[in-house]
């Protein structure tokens, strides 16, 4: 068993807590704060047990200079100030003497957040690559490390694994319920179990249903993943994208797992890829000439209705079409809303899973959308998470 931030006295203490404040972001807008929210209950506790509360995470990936412009971590800083309901302070680095000094002039409930771990990757990849020196200069900012960050837990990196490895150190309550709510009912799920697997990453995908085919009775296709499926049933797909390398993957598993595989049986789709254009509607087997299907049909839908209908559990990741296009949200909405009011036990996992459910005004509708995206899968598909595996024993 892991420590919890409840197994530490934080009172006056260094409390440092490891978020994933990783949201999407346009131009220095929040696109999406569900991932802020989804932390205050930890920070809020930390703060009552007055606490002095250090704050790192990430966002997005620096890989070069002008990376950092669009990945700063200010904006996020903002809109936890109005969360919490009280003054955040944003320290624009992530080592030096301002940090140190601000941190020694900390007092009880005070709350800082440090600039974006990952500008640490630059030019040496300090934090992705967990490097010691760092970990060890993080710890030394505080007396406590928390971890919360389920959706960078399959990371080994310095701000998770690396400060877990100089401090005593416990898990925080979204950590919690994310390993609470994906463990206990998808390591041994009340059957029918069916997942959906969809969206744009294809490779990703088809590794992803390559290891929960197994577990699951039905894995319902929709998005880029379904079109790579139908082209290895040889059938014509036109313009629609799909991922050549992953066919003859497609063929084994559709070979091995005829009964279990279902792909779409109708789409809707356009001759380019954009909203606002002339909508088709065909059957797969006769997508009409020039047009790529961007989502699902009636009759697939129809079809996806009577296995989601007899669930007990759904693991969905990856919408059905492409829902940020108002002419293709169609089918990712109604498996929403059949999902919702089906007895299933659902659980959403996956960054654009999460978003398009939550866009689409599903926010409160399942058993749990969870935050972490590969995190989630990795975590599902059992393997161990570093950034859990590097947290305190009891
Ligand atoms: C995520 O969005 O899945 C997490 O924040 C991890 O981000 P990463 O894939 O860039 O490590």
């Amino acid at each position: 068993m892991k420590k919890t931030i409840k197994d530490f006295d934080l009172n006056n203490k260094r409390v440092i807590i490891r978020c994933d404040l990783n949201v999407p972001m346009e131009n220095g807008k929040i696109l999406d704060d569900n991932r802020i929210k989804e932390s205050l209950k930890t920070i809020n506790y930390a703060i009552d047990n007055n606490a002095k509360v250090i704050l790192l995470s990430h966002l997005g990936r620096i890989k070069e200079e002008q990376d950092k412009k669009a990945n700063d971590l200010k904006p996020v800083a903002k809109r936890l100030s109005e969360l919490l309901n009280r003054n955040v302070v944003f320290v624009n680095e992530t080592r030096g003497t301002v940090l140190e000094n601000t941190i020694k002039s900390m007092k009880p409930k005070d709350v800082v957040l440090v600039q974006n771990t990952r500008y640490e990757d630059l030019p040496l990849k300090k934090e992705s690559s967990n490097d010691e020196e760092l970990g060890k200069y993080w710890a030394s900012l505080g007396d406590i490390f928390i971890n919360d960050a389920f959706g960078t837990a399959h990371r080994a990196h310095a701000s998770n694994v690396g400060i877990a490895s100089n401090l005593p150190s416990g898990l925080g309550f979204l950590m919690e319920k994310e390993l609470k709510m994906l463990g206990e009912k998808l390591n041994d799920p009340q059957r029918p179990y069916v997942v959906i697997a969809g969206g744009a990453k294809m490779k990703d995908k088809i590794e992803v249903i390559d290891k929960l085919v197994e577990k699951a009775d039905y894995v319902l296709l929709g998005g880029g993943i379904a079109n790579t499926f139908l082209v290895a049933k040889e059938i014509d797909v036109k313009n629609s994208v799909y991922d050549e390398e992953s066919v003859p993957h497609a063929k084994e598993l559709l070979k091995k797992y005829s009964k279990k595989i279902i792909l779409p049986v109708d789409g809707l789709g356009s001759i380019e890829y954009k909203d606002n254009l002339k909508v088709y509607s065909f059957d797969v087997n006769n997508i009409t000439d020039g047009v790529m299907m961007l989502d699902i049909g009636e009759k697939t839908i129809d079809l996806y209705t009577k296995y989601l209908y007899q669930a007990k559990t759904v693991f969905w990741n990856g919408p059905v079409g492409v829902n940020y296009f108002k002419n293709f949200e169609h089918g990712t909405k109604k498996l929403c809303e059949i999902l919702k009011a089906s007895n299933a036990h659902v659980i959403i996992g996956g960054g654009d899973s999460a978003a398009a459910a939550i866009s689409l005004g599903y926010k409160d509708s399942f058993d749990h959308i969870s935050t972490g995206g590969g995190a989630a899968l990795e975590f599902i598909e059992g393997k161990k998470l570093p950034g859990v595996e590097a947290v305190s024993d009891k």
